[in-house]
């Protein structure tokens, strides 16, 4: 394939990729966004395989063979409340491979002297460096995220001033490194540096706001892209880098708004660490009141407008089934049912909205929590299935909540509230709910399906 073909195809490509994200930022385009984006990746790849730098195409198809029989191996392994680990999984594979891209090209650089070398050094530099971050820091989420290893916060003493100290030695290091044409010692000291500073910016990020990290390594891994995109010259890389690394800064952005946080302190890798007190733990906090299936169905069957506001627990338990199935029969019956969506809810951005589009429940009567907050006080009945965080109302009530400032849906302000879970036990970020020993509050205990399905029959 000629140069002047490759390039035409990239920008075909780049096109497709563009049009893929226009296409994934809403679901009713969602599928072919999808689409877009594997015609742009199959481009992509032909076009730089048979292209004219490459050589052993053999080995790159043997390759390719191998990496794609473990992707789809994985992909259809994994259980959609698996996927966040998966996502931070492969975001280490792409800062690995942007730290391998980088030592290549900085092992074999050609014939570069002069201007061009020291920007060649600059670009190795600050790629393997990018990379190393995602690299490290992806593990310790994918190690939090499947509970491999505690979700709290490390707070180590003085953590910003290492953080700062980390990055000044890597400038230093990459005066020293461009200075001496290219010194292997700073590349590889710059290397274990950088990924400490990932394990520790990760670490030191606690359990509930772990939809950021993830959103964040995203985006850094993009970055790693692109600068293994100017490492390789290879203009798509950078392209397609860039629209990864800014969308992941993009939706970092609106989970800081979902959470309250700011944005600068989560790059910084400072937050999530708010002072617990003894009132923020697992303990109980008053009684609680129990329910039976029959009993919300009848509750449902008086009600006028019903609120359901879905969590992880929903995606646990595959209910979004029946959770569909009763939602048709309310409305046959001329309640008026809708949903309310967290920005955080389950464990990856859209979770409960991808899994309520699977049981075809109609997108209109889906509101998103700015949406349907002002909602609950008129509201006669809120179903709070499998939600646990993202309902609580220490939120906004205890300024020593590790969860303090984020908002939530104010589900108790909703004449009766229905918690559909197995046990007492608290969600991803270890809090306990004061909603559980409201007054207005009936726990179902059991698992949601079951308890929807129960609920369905009685129905
Ligand atoms: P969580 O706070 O995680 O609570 C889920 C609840 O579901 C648990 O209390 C659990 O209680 C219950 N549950 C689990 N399996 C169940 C089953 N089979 N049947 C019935 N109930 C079941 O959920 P949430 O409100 O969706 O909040 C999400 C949390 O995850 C937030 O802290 C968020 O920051 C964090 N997070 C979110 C993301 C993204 S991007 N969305 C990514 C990482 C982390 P039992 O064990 O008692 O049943």
């Amino acid at each position: 394939m000629s140069a002047g073909l490759v390039q035409a195809a990239y920008v075909v490509a780049a096109v497709l990729f563009i049009m893929s994200l226009a296409g994934l930022s809403k679901q009713d385009s969602a599928r072919f966004g999808n689409y877009y984006g594997i015609a742009g990746m199959a481009i992509a790849l032909i076009a730089t395989i048979f292209g004219p730098h490459s050589a052993g195409i053999t080995w790159i198809i043997l390759a390719m063979i191998i990496g794609g029989a473990i992707g789809i191996y994985l992909a259809r392994k994994v259980e959609m409340t698996e996927m966040p680990e998966l996502v931070a999984i492969l975001h280490s594979f792409v800062g690995m491979a942007a730290v391998l891209v980088g030592y290549n090209s900085y092992i074999d650089h050609g014939v570069l002297t002069g201007a061009l070398l020291n920007i060649h050094l600059v670009e190795v530099f600050l790629g393997v460096f990018i990379g190393a971050v995602t690299f490290s820091g992806s593990i310790v989420a994918f190690c939090k995220l499947r509970g491999l290893v505690s979700t709290s916060a490390l707070n180590i003493p003085h953590k910003h001033k290492w953080n700062l100290l980390a990055i000044v030695v890597s400038v230093l290091l990459m005066i020293y490194f461009v200075n001496n044409n290219g010194s292997m010692f700073a590349l590889l000291v710059m290397t274990a540096i950088a990924l400490v500073f990932g394990y520790h910016l990760v670490s030191s990020i606690g359990g509930a706001d772990m939809p950021v990290v993830v959103s964040m390594l995203n985006s850094y891994s993009g970055w790693a892209a692109a600068a293994a995109g100017f490492m390789l010259a290879n203009d798509l890389l950078i392209v397609t880098g860039a629209l990864v690394g800014s969308s992941g800064a993009i939706l970092s952005y609106i989970m800081c708004k979902a959470m309250n946080r700011s944005f600068i302190s989560v790059i910084a890798g400072g937050f999530g660490n708010a002072p617990t007190t003894a009132s923020t733990g697992d303990e109980e906090q008053g009684e609680h009141r129990e329910t039976t299936a029959e009993e919300v169905a009848e509750m449902l069957k008086d009600s006028k407008s019903v609120i359901i506001t879905p969590g992880y627990g929903m995606a646990v338990a595959q209910a979004q089934y029946p959770v569909h199935e009763i939602t048709e029969k309310l409305r046959a019956q001329g309640v008026d049912v809708r949903f309310g969506i967290h920005p955080v809810a389950g464990r990856l951005p859209g979770h409960m909205n991808v899994l309520l589009a699977e049981a075809k429940v109609p997108y209109d009567i889906v509101l998103e929590m700015d949406e349907i907050n002002d909602d609950f006080t008129t509201t006669d009945t809120v179903l709070v299935i499998g939600a646990n965080d993202t309902v609580n109302p220490a939120a906004l009530e205890d300024p020593n909540s590790p969860i303090a400032g984020m908002p939530v849906l104010e589900v108790w302000n909703a004449k009766n509230v229905i918690v559909f879970k197995r046990s007492m036990n608290t969600g991803y970020a270890g809090v306990q709910n004061p909603l559980f020993f409201k007054e207005n509050t009936q726990m179902l205990f059991g698992d949601a399906k079951a308890s929807v399905d129960a609920i369905s029959k009685a129905l």
